[in-house]
């Protein structure tokens, strides 16, 4: 009997493969089509030749450690012992599943925000946990009242995502000081921050669960170098957790890979020493507002996008049809693949949303949009 009976093809492989088999702009997946970072090709030309290709430690190459730890000083002025509170990852799919493994036990309720990203549900159900999923209010930011209401002894964790993806939104102080309160008020509870999105904000600065001291022993920060290098297909990731939690963390890690791929592990140590991740988010900036002007002329309403590369755009002017059949018809007809956000919840309250990803070269942005402007 199938461990995971409900997990079919994700949407992400099904919109694009329709975006192949119809010739359609793919701005469904959320990976970027534009070259990476020259430096970092550079280092990677070097390190090849460099005897770097054997077995990291398991927590993680010392050097990155090292780096990773200056980063979030300088980002957030968390102060961490590197080879303590520190892990390596294969991305921040396998931290996710790693810290998921690590703390939930049979029973455990896990709250997810709806909609939400497609790789916490699998690994709370192999462990027998029970994901609680709860609706973020129509802005796509939580519902407080809402949450609190589903909170209880039961609950062992929340996962939280900010900068968000579907949706492009960021959390306010508000929202953080919420999100203190209720970890306070229930000493059992972990909170999974998956910030992988950190560097690609807008307007607001990033708030990171690194920089709320009330936080610091009950959460597990999770980050992708995917995300923020824009080399997704790398997997690289890190987790942060103080150490009680980080010992419970390793004990899986040692036996779901030991050590993550040592060549990335020691380019992107090298790419840290002397590059700033500051023009990320400008570069980011630039593409959103291109996307943004894009569309104006269209029927399609943009709604708010604070970071992430993701814009959200609602379709109710367009068409009555359901978002799945929407994005169908978009990319069969019009030439443009994208998300239709339902799939990302249990109980779709977002209606007529659809997600693009703008990690785009200006030209497929360009094209993409008098596509979109067409409709
Ligand atoms: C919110 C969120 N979390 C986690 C991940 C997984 O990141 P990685 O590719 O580093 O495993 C993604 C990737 O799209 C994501 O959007």
């Amino acid at each position: 009997m199938s461990k995971l009976p409900y997990i079919s093809t994700s949407i992400f492989s099904k919109m694009s493969s329709m975006a192949k088999e119809h010739d359609a702009i793919n701005l469904s997946q959320g990976f970027p089509d534009f070259p990476i970072d020259q430096e970092l090709s550079k280092i990677v030309e070097k390190s090849v030749r460099d005897n770097i290709h054997q077995y990291c430690p398991s927590n993680g190459h010392p050097g990155l450690l090292d780096q990773i730890g200056g980063l979030i000083h300088k980002s957030y002025h968390r102060e961490l012992n590197t080879s303590e509170e520190l892990l390596v990852t294969a991305g921040a799919t396998q931290a996710i599943f790693t810290a998921i493994q690590a703390l939930v036990h049979p029973g455990d309720e896990v709250i997810i925000l709806d909609p939400s990203y497609d790789c916490y549900i699998a690994p709370i159900e192999l462990c027998k946990g029970i994901p609680v999923r709860i609706p973020l209010g129509p802005d796509f930011l939580p519902d407080w009242d809402l949450i609190n209401k589903h909170v209880s002894s039961k609950t062992k964790m929340i996962i939280t995502n900010n900068p968000h993806n579907p949706s492009g939104r960021t959390w306010n102080e508000s929202d953080m000081d919420e999100l203190v309160k209720l970890l306070d008020n229930f000493s059992n509870l972990y909170l999974l921050s998956d910030e992988v999105y950190e560097y690609i904000t807008f307007e607001n600065n990033h708030l990171s669960a690194h920089s709320y001291e009330a936080l610091k022993s009950k959460s597990i920060v999770v980050s992708s170098f995917g995300k923020t290098l824009h080399v997704t297909g790398w997997k690289m990731g890190y987790l942060v957790a103080e150490k009680k939690i980080m010992d419970e963390m390793k004990k899986i890690h040692q036996y779901m890979v030991f050590s993550v791929n040592s060549l990335c592990q020691h380019v992107i140590f090298e790419y840290l020493k002397s590059n700033s991740l500051q023009d990320i988010s400008i570069m980011y900036q630039t593409k959103r507002d291109q996307f943004r002007k894009g569309i104006k002329q269209s029927r399609f309403i943009t709604l708010p996008c604070d970071g992430t590369y993701f814009q959200t755009l609602d379709y109710s002017n367009i068409s009555t049809k359901n978002d799945v059949e929407f994005a169908e018809e978009l990319t069969k007809h019009f030439g443009v693949a994208s998300i239709p956000i339902s799939v990302f919840s249990e109980k779709n309250k977002h209606k007529n949303i659809l997600r693009f990803c703008f990690a785009k070269q200006n030209e497929t942005i360009e094209k993409a949009t008098s596509l979109l402007c067409k409709i």
